[in-house]
C-alpha cells in the first residue's frame, strides 16, 4: 500500500528541465467539499472542506468510524448527493454544473455502484436485474440480453442467469450486483461495504472479482470498508475522521 502521490515535484534549481513522467490523470476531484445535512434546525456538518484526487486506475479503500461520513462522501462522488460547498470533478464533468437529469445520464454511463445489501429486485431474476440499467439506453433487446449475459460471465454466474436472488446464496447474490454495475462499462466502481453481510470464503471471492476488474479491465475502484482483509487489497488506504481525510 502507498500514499497517494502528487505531482507538485519541482525541479531542483540549475537542474535541467525534465518534465515529470505523466502520472495517471485523476478521474475523481473534489476541492473543498462540505456537506452538512439538517436534523431539524440544527445543522450537522458530516464533510468540511475536503479536498481528494483518485487517480485514474487506481483501487482505493476508505475507512472510518461509523457515523464519519463514508456513505456520504461516496454518494457526492457518484452524483448521488450535491455538496454544500466545493466542487467535484469525475471523469472529466463538473458535477455541480449538471442537471438532475443529465447527472441521471451521467451516472448511468460512468458509475457503477456496488451496495452492502446487494439492492436486487426480488421479482427479476439474475439476468433481468443485470439487464435492468440498460433499459435506460437504446440498445436493442438482444444487445441487453447479450450485455447482461457477458457481465454474468465475468462474474462466473453464467450458470445462475434465471435464478432468482432468493435461490442465490450471499456472494452470489452481490457477484449478480456487481454484475449489474459493470453491465454499462462504467469507469469507476464505487462500492459502500460490499463484503460488509459476507462469509469470508464469499467475501473474498468479491474481492478477487474487485481485483480482477482493476487490474484486468482497467476499473477505477474507490471502496469504503469495514474490513481490514478488503483494505488490504486496494493500492491505496485513506481514513475519513472528523470530517477530515487523512
Ligand atoms: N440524508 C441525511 N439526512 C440527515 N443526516 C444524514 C443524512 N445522511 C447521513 N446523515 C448523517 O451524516 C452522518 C454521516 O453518515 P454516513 O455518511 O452514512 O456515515 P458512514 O457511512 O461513515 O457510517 C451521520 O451522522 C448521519 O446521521
Ligand atoms: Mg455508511
Amino acid at each position: 500500500m502507498s500514499e497517494a502521490s502528487t505531482d507538485s515535484e519541482k525541479p531542483e534549481k540549475d537542474a535541467p528541465y525534465r518534465a515529470p513522467a505523466p502520472g495517471p490523470k485523476a478521474i475523481v476531484e473534489l476541492r473543498g467539499i462540505g456537506k452538512t445535512f439538517f436534523r431539524g434546525k440544527e445543522p450537522v456538518k458530516v464533510l468540511d472542506d475536503l479536498d481528494l484526487d483518485v487517480p485514474e486506475g487506481s483501487f482505493e479503500a476508505l475507512m472510518g468510524p461509523s457515523g464519519s461520513g463514508k456513505s456520504t462522501l461516496l454518494n457526492l462522488i457518484a452524483g448521488l448527493d450535491r455538496p454544500t460547498r466545493g466542487t467535484i470533478t469525475v471523469a472529466g464533468t463538473e458535477l455541480s454544473k449538471a442537471s438532475d437529469g443529465a447527472l441521471a445520464r451521467w451516472r448511468s454511463q460512468n458509475i457503477g455502484f456496488i451496495f452492502q445489501a446487494y439492492n436486487l429486485m426480488p421479482v427479476l431474476t439474475a439476468l433481468q436485474n443485470v439487464e435492468l440499467p440498460l433499459l435506460l439506453t437504446s440498445l436493442s433487446s438482444s444487445e441487453r440480453k447479450k450485455r447482461a449475459q457477458t457481465a454474468l460471465r465475468i462474474v462466473g454466474l453464467e450458470d445462475r442467469t434465471h435464478h432468482y436472488p432468493r435461490q442465490l446464496s450471499g456472494g452470489q447474490e452481490q457477484r449478480v450486483a456487481i454484475a449489474r454495475a459493470i453491465v454499462n462499462d462504467p469507469k469507476i466502481i464505487v462500492a459502500d461495504e460490499p463484503t460488509g453481510d459476507l462469509d469470508r470464503q464469499s467475501a473474498d471471492d468479491v474481492l478477487n472479482l474487485l481485483d480482477k476488474l482493476n487490474t484486468e479491465l482497467k476499473k477505477t475502484i474507490f471502496m469504503v470498508t469495514h474490513d481490514p482483509a478488503a483494505a488490504e487489497r486496494a493500492n491505496v488506504l485513506r481514513k475519513l475522521d472528523k470530517g477530515k481525510l487523512k
